[in-house]
């Protein structure tokens, strides 16, 4: 890594490691983040796989997760927070899965972590690529690691999202409305900064013009996104149900850049 990338790497892990202890009990509290979660997984899922890598992967629920549904694939994970490192490699050992292994870095490390391994799958849930130094470097390196027939499941906080934009403007918040617009966004705390940027569905496929679109989907377009918690908890299961499915139905129209979180799944060109 370039001095300026370690510098900026070494803050973002800083910023994990004080979330790491908390970050597993905040996400079993909120049903929206563990509904989004099921269906990025299903994602991954649908595709066969023997060698898989996870970047930015927390506390390791979905490193588990897939080494326990394919206990004969290899799960390889790497994260910049060594605290979220040190959770991981916890439940390898609690859960007895030998079949993960897990390093501290970012993308552009993980040719020398893992050398000479090659990916089929490499999955990306909940922000790791919102911090990155540079989402071009970051693409490049992701397709020299990606097996000639593999596929990439990748989730990135949205630029557009159109509904929390308008709720923060009748909250009369114009700053927190248009924040996910500025060259550099703060992240979702009030009251801890992390250097991060959001993209736009134009921006992610100009930065991943080398690869096919094989699917996209935006969550949280008509839902309340996970953070409006009393939002949430006022629509009840009925009312969730049925934004949920309106989103399905969005997912077909043009409406569906205009979410809270978006899924793309790519593949190489020609794969
Ligand atoms: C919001 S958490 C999501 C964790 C996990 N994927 C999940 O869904 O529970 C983001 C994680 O990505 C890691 N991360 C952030 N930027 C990263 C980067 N550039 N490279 C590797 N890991 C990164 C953080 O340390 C943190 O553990």
């Amino acid at each position: 890594m370039q001095d300026k990338a370690v510098n900026y790497y070494e803050k973002v892990g800083a910023y994990y490691d004080q979330d790491a202890p908390e970050f597993e009990a905040r996400y079993w509290k909120n049903p929206v983040l563990q509904r989004i979660r099921a269906d990025f997984r299903t994602f991954v899922h649908k595709e066969k796989f023997a060698t898989v890598l996870e970047i930015g992967f927390g506390s390791g629920l979905d490193l588990a997760h897939f080494a326990m549904s394919h206990p004969e694939a290899m799960c390889y994970g790497i994260d910049v927070s060594q605290q979220m490192v040190n959770l991981a490699n916890e439940k390898k050992t609690h859960y007895n899965l030998p079949n993960i292994q897990v390093a501290q870095g970012s993308v552009e490390d993980v040719v020398r972590l893992f050398p000479g391994v090659k990916f089929d799958m490499i999955y990306v849930f909940f922000g790791a690529l919102n911090t990155v130094k540079d989402l071009s470097l970051a693409a490049d390196a992701l397709g020299q690691l990606l097996d000639k027939e593999g596929k990439m499941v990748l989730t990135f906080v949205n630029k557009w999202y159109l509904q929390g934009t308008i709720i923060e403007l009748l909250k009369l918040r114009p700053r927190a409305a248009f924040s996910r617009f500025f060259k550099v966004w703060g992240g979702y705390s009030p009251s801890r900064y992390l250097e991060s940027v959001c993209y736009s569905y134009r921006e992610i496929r100009q930065h991943f013009k080398n690869y096919s679109l094989e699917s996209y989907r935006g969550y949280s377009i008509m839902h309340p996104a996970w953070y409006y918690i009393r939002f949430n908890i006022l629509l009840k299961n009925k009312g969730r149900w049925l934004l949920w499915n309106t989103d399905l139905w969005l997912n077909r129209t043009p409406a569906r850049k205009w979410g809270e979180y978006a899924l793309y799944v790519f593949s190489h060109k020609n794969g």
